[in-house]
């Protein structure tokens, strides 16, 4: 007998999904990796590093020294916490490139920052329980909180970051007291977008009077191209209310999924590590220690960083040089001072998401914005990755993208 009777029955009659599964919506996406998987396409799409910069000799190095020196450890099940030397290696990272003082303790080592959105999910949200979050928004984050079926309220950002005047007055009008405001207050995801350091403070304030902790997710805040070093939320809050969270996934390779919780409040990391054990019970062994043994070497984590920094500084700027020329009039776009992405508007009319189905034409693929906003209909805004592609086929894709539009709008 076969084992996998195929039977369209099955889907509606024996496996019965729960109801949170109707929010968990993969289209635009699904519609991304078609174009993306065609030939010569050049893709803005995903969120990739540039794969030539992975310090791949060095990774090497570092999986031959732990396997030499604690194999047997480094292949056994080990504890949900995370590895202690990478945790201490940890907060002194924090401590010297982000002022942020925390104990080993309080680090929770976590499988990629999506683990920790879900984690945090699992543990704070019940149904229907409001998470305060700007707009657009990350899109893992909103997946992850729809899961746990979340409500939004959102609030709108400017060049400046989320506008705080706007919180408080979200805030002051929620119908319950939402549980959490999730930010990414670095080079947002999908804007690009930096809190201002007045709206860090106005942001703590404003969530210190209302009760409501804040979520800081940080991937990219150490990839700045321009500008002046902002301290982190958490540091100026000296961890008061405060999640941090951050991820090797930037600063070295997002292939080896280890990230990092930061939980300073009493209580909150003894609620998140069982509900990580019932995940994955830990983060692989093997991996934390050859993180580990790749950051231990002296210089070698800040020496990749800066190595990475010229290469994606000059992406960005041939990005935005090249959109001005390739882009039609009332089209407009961020200046993001780090991270991998910007934020493009096209003229109202114009519906990336459609704009997407013929990107196959003209062999040049991006994310449409509209699933990024939340409770608004937003069909003309794009989100363009600037790190993955090389110079040369930045700026032909860029010029597609441009003639795309054109055509588009052409045609309306
Ligand atoms: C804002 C934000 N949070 C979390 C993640 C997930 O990162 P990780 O690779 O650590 O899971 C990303 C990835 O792009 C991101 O942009």
């Amino acid at each position: 007998m076969s084992l996998a009777a195929p039977s369209n029955r099955a889907d509606t009659h024996v496996f019965r999904y729960a109801q949170r599964m109707g929010r968990l919506k993969a289209s635009a996406i699904r519609e991304i990796l078609k174009v993306t998987e065609l030939p010569d396409v050049i893709s803005f799409a995903g969120g990739l590093p540039a794969p030539e910069l992975f310090p791949v000799v060095e990774f090497g190095r570092a999986c031959q020294e732990v396997l030499a020196e604690s194999g047997a450890a480094a292949l056994q099940y080990s504890v949900t916490e995370g590895y202690m030397p990478l945790r201490r290696w940890i907060c002194e990272y924090l401590r010297t490139s982000n002022s942020i003082e925390c104990e080993p303790e309080q680090v929770l080592i976590i499988s990629g920052s999506q683990q920790g959105l879900d984690l945090i999910g699992k543990t704070l949200l019940d149904p229907g329980d409001y998470v305060v979050i700007e707009n657009p928004a990350y899109l893992g984050a909103i997946q992850a909180f729809d899961a746990y079926e979340a409500r939004y309220l959102n609030v709108a950002s400017d060049d400046d970051g989320m506008r705080t005047e706007d919180l408080d007055r979200t805030l002051r009008q929620a119908p319950v007291k939402p549980k959490l405001v999730y930010i990414v207050p670095n080079f947002e995801n999908p804007t690009g977008v930096t809190l201002s350091l007045r709206r860090r403070h106005e942001l703590i304030q404003v969530c210190a009077d209302h009760g409501i902790p804040i979520y800081e997710d940080d991937p990219y805040g150490r990839l700045r191209y321009s500008g002046e070093p902002l301290p982190s939320i958490t540091a100026l809050a000296k961890g008061r209310n405060t999640i941090y969270m951050s991820t090797v996934s930037k600063i070295i390779a997002p292939g080896m999924r280890v990230a990092w919780l930061v939980l300073p409040e009493p209580g909150l990391y003894e609620r998140v590590v069982p509900a990580k054990q019932a995940a994955d019970l830990h983060t692989s062994s093997f991996t934390q220690r050859a993180v580990y043994a790749y950051a231990r070497v002296p210089g070698q984590v800040e020496g990749h960083i800066a190595d990475m920094l010229p290469v994606y500084r000059r992406r960005r700027d041939l990005m935005l040089q090249t959109l001005a020329r390739a882009m039609p009039k009332g089209s407009s776009w961020t200046h993001p001072d780090g991270g991998l992405f910007l934020w493009a508007r096209v003229p109202e009319g114009v519906d990336t998401q459609e704009l997407l189905t013929h990107a196959s034409e003209k062999k040049v693929a991006f994310v449409p914005g509209a699933p990024f906003w939340v409770n608004a209909d937003v069909r003309n805004t794009m989100r363009l990755n600037f790190s993955n592609a090389s110079e040369s086929a930045l700026v032909t894709g860029i010029e597609r993208l441009g003639d795309l539009v054109k055509t588009h709008l052409a045609r309306a």
